[in-house]
């Protein structure tokens, strides 16, 4: 089985990203390294616990680093509500986190697995940041990093040009694109490209196994806040990019580039800077992906849910 470590802020959308790694059978989660984003760290851990709980499995969850690394980010509270998990009021996990920091277990798991690692990152990038400066020889041991986050023509989610992950923590964005020599970027205008009908949601939703009614219960808000915004369609960030990730053959377009992180500038802090044209004469380091199989993509959602 490929060894797939995923990096995570849960969050509505990291916790269907989860559901359809649990129900893979190709790959083997040997860990979930927890991030602030969505929600303060206290919640994104209790979040990720949770949802193992429900879901029956128990990878080792590592709680990771409280704050971006530079500046204070505002969170998306708003969004997924202030626990992360639509405030629905689920009570906790009975499991805790383990000792050992996120960022040491990135390193650890490396190791374990070199050459073969599959590091899927769902959130802002602080904890592989941290790890990449313990051991800038991290990048050599993984096989494949996947990130959620960007807007790669500037139609940002947080501001008019960051999208969520990025804006949040800047900085290690920054540190994780400059040490990877490739990284598989889903960013958030591949994901409103890959919207869901309503009507194909509720009968995901409703399918009657513990996983999708639990998903119903903690999607609610964000579902309602999508309908108020977006109209016909809802999205799910995070779960596009693990269908990339698990399924990488379900790409239909994907576009190499260099790609670097704004970290100041008046208006576009937090923007992930495409040379399309190629003028600046930097490597490709991202590979962004520009279409997916969408019938694949529901179709993976639907299982995940239907699972367990
Ligand atoms: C990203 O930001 C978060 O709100 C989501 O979980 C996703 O990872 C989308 O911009
Ligand atoms: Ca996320």
């Amino acid at each position: 089985k490929i060894p797939l470590l995923i990096d995570t802020d849960p969050g509505v959308d990291d916790a269907l990203a989860l559901l359809m790694a649990f129900n893979d059978p190709r790959h083997e989660i040997v860990g979930l390294t927890i991030a602030a984003g969505n929600v303060g760290l206290a919640h994104t851990v209790a979040n990720a616990l949770k949802l193992c709980e429900v879901a029956a499995v128990a990878p080792p969850v590592f709680a990771g680093c409280a704050a971006p690394l530079l500046h204070a980010a505002e969170d998306a509270g708003y969004v997924h509500g202030r626990d992360g998990f639509g405030d629905v009021g689920h009570p906790p996990a009975d499991r805790h986190a383990e000792t050992e920091h996120a960022a040491q277990a990135i390193l650890r798991l490396s190791h374990e697995h070199a050459g073969r690692l599959l590091l899927v990152a769902l959130g802002p990038l602080t904890n592989l940041a941290v790890a990449l400066k313990l051991d800038p020889t991290l990048p050599q041991r993984v096989a494949r990093l996947v990130v959620m986050g960007g807007a790669v023509t500037g139609r940002g989610n947080t501001s008019a040009v960051a999208e969520f992950n990025i804006g949040f923590d800047p900085e290690a964005a920054h540190i994780v694109f400059d040490a990877f020599a490739r990284v598989e970027l889903v960013d958030w205008e591949a994901v409103m490209e890959h919207g869901f009908r309503h009507a194909d949601v509720e009968r995901w939703l409703q399918c009657g196994s513990s996983r999708a009614g639990f998903y119903e219960s903690i999607s609610r808000r964000t579902r309602q806040w999508a309908a108020e915004r977006r109209g016909e369609r809802w999205h799910s960030a995070d779960a596009l990019a693990m269908a990339h990730a698990l399924h990488p053959d379900g790409a239909l377009e994907v576009a190499e580039r260099p790609l670097a992180i704004e970290l100041s500038g008046l208006h576009s802090r937090g923007a992930t800077v495409v040379d399309w044209q190629r003028r600046g004469g930097n490597p490709d380091n991202a590979a962004i992906l520009l279409r997916y199989d969408q019938a694949r993509f529901e179709g993976l959602i639907e299982a995940a849910l239907a699972a367990g």
